[in-house]
């Protein structure tokens, strides 16, 4: 926001001026008695602004967290402080259709999550906040279809990875022109790694989070990005944790280095992480987290049009392989046997024309040494061959599988096939891997082509690679899903100019992807 009048200055001032525009009628909301009665709070509260998530047919998540202090553990009084909240079928909130009151309390870092119900399917609708005599911004969202619909379209933005000190979240103003439905966010929501001095932007604090605070000043730091608030505030998000809500390459109770983290000062730490991971995210009561533990995977209905299965693939997984030969150990899971169980139960099972899968990880294979034999990432499904190959081959029995996954911070488009050691072998689905908001920055792209080009060979599912920041956007039909990779030219400054990089479609009924 250096530049008055640019796109990005506009959004943001037009915010503002709703939420100025809307006091006069929020003074309305309370009696007289009641407002007096009502404790002034600090100024500010609602620094943090607004976001809604996980939409059914008859209900959304509205969000909001009260912090007027947000880098310095929110500087809100230690007490339970009332949060009204009204949901209107219009932007001026003529006709309020649901309203009420949420605590938000201490012991969640005053973060409000209301599990809105009794809506109208397929349905917009705008929601605000209001404690202590101060206004959130207005907040728009929508429901998901009937479950028996058949008809519609949907489009879906898929985004992963934003570093804060590796630049602006500048993809999010061009995300919020195309107006997507729902934004499905695949992980890496926050970095937890230590402030620098040479990035483009600095993390808050002195180190990495260990502690409830700290990783509550680095996710208030993270939403004060103005384009990911513009963001939340216009659409409903999906959202999954990967490893950097936590600690880099985690699995399970295992940190990335067991020899400097203990293995209680490491569930400390993760019971610390998830607990902010839901007290910033706008996800319903079931991930409410149960000390170290907390319940990702789930499952949302887009009518009959699209199934979403949301994986959790960091709290079950086995530890990562260190060779080609433990990659290949039967005994490697990533999913684990209940939530596998309960995939292919929502694959097989499934009413839906098309069935997403958000996988916080890749699961095509990416070999990286050049000619004879393979070398694979083992934190991706690569590393966990027999887990990724058994659900290769159930997906030949599943109605239009589509993964969608994050990770790489790169655009990699793949057809899935059944047995990626064959080169013949039957294709059985697509995948999308969405690059990043803004992790790893502006890179060289010939650098990137000089480097990856010569494995194409050796990977012939690819059909997109690209280093360029961004996301993906799908609008998905009966009878295909169209594809666009968004990128924009550049994440060093807060204002970039974007640009559709690749076109791709996915026929419905014949597996895999191709460029348009
Ligand atoms: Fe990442």
């Amino acid at each position: 926001m250096t530049e008055a009048g640019s796109p990005d200055r506009r959004r943001f001032l037009t915010a503002g001026a709703a939420m100025l525009g809307g006091v006069a009628s929020a003074q309305l909301w309370l009696p007289a008695a009641a407002r007096a009665a009502e404790a002034p709070l600090p100024e500010g509260v609602f620094s943090l602004g607004v976001a809604s998530g996980d939409p059914l047919p008859d209900g959304i998540v509205l969000w909001t967290r009260l912090a007027p202090d947000p880098l310095n553990g929110g500087g809100m009084p230690d007490r339970a402080v009332p949060v009204e909240w009204q949901l209107a079928q219009d932007e001026r909130f003529r006709k309020v259709v649901r309203k009420g009151t949420a605590m938000a309390r201490p012991e969640y870092g005053h973060s409000v999550h209301v599990d809105v119900r009794g809506l109208s399917p397929d349905r917009r609708y705008w929601y605000r906040f209001r404690a202590g005599g101060q206004l959130s911004p207005t907040g728009r969202t929508r429901t998901a279809p009937r479950r028996d619909s058949f008809g519609g379209s949907l489009r879906v933005a898929l985004a992963s990875c934003q570093n804060w000190q590796h630049g602006w979240f500048t993809p999010y103003a061009d995300m919020l022109d195309q107006d997507p439905d729902v934004v499905l966010f695949v992980g890496d929501y926050i970095y937890e790694s230590a402030p620098s001095a040479t990035t483009v932007r600095r993390h808050e604090g002195t180190g990495e989070p260990y502690t409830l605070v700290q990783y509550r000043n680095r996710y208030a730091q993270y939403r004060s990005d103005p384009d990911l608030a513009a963001m939340h505030a216009h659409a409903p998000f999906v959202v999954t944790f990967d490893d950097h809500e936590v600690d880099n390459d985690f699995a399970g109770e295992i940190p990335q280095d067991p020899d400097k983290q203990g293995h209680d000062a490491f569930v400390d730490r993760l019971t610390a992480a998830y607990q902010a991971y839901y007290e910033h995210m706008p996800v319903r009561a079931t991930a409410v987290p149960n000390g170290p533990h907390i319940q990702m995977y789930r499952r949302l209905e887009f009518g009959r049009l699209a199934r979403l299965n949301v994986l959790d693939t960091r709290q079950f997984r086995s530890d990562q392989a260190t060779s080609q030969a433990g990659a290949q150990d039967p005994s490697m899971t990533m999913l684990g046997a209940e939530q596998k169980r309960w995939l292919l139960d929502g694959l097989h099972g499934s009413p839906a024309r098309w069935n997403l899968i958000a996988s916080q990880i890749m699961m095509a294979e990416t070999d990286v040494r050049i000619g004879e034999g393979k070398l694979w990432y083992y934190d991706a499904w690569d590393g966990y061959q027999v887990e990724r190959n058994g659900l290769l081959r159930e997906f030949a029995h599943v109605r239009n599988p589509v993964v969608l996954s994050g990770d790489r911070h790169l655009t990699m488009i793949s057809d899935l096939k059944k047995d990626f050691a064959d080169p013949d072998s039957e294709v059985v689905g697509a995948e999308f891997v969405g690059t990043s908001i803004s992790s790893n920055g502006d890179q060289d792209q010939d650098a990137f082509h000089a480097e990856w080009d010569p494995r194409k060979a050796d990977n012939p599912h690819w059909k997109v690679i690209d280093a360029h920041r961004g996301y993906h956007l799908f609008d998905i039909h009966r009878d295909g899903i169209d594809a666009r990779v968004r990128v924009v030219d550049t994440v060093t400054r807060p204002e970039a100019t974007p640009s559709t990089l690749a076109r791709l479609r996915v026929e419905a009924g014949r597996p895999g992807v191709h460029v348009v």
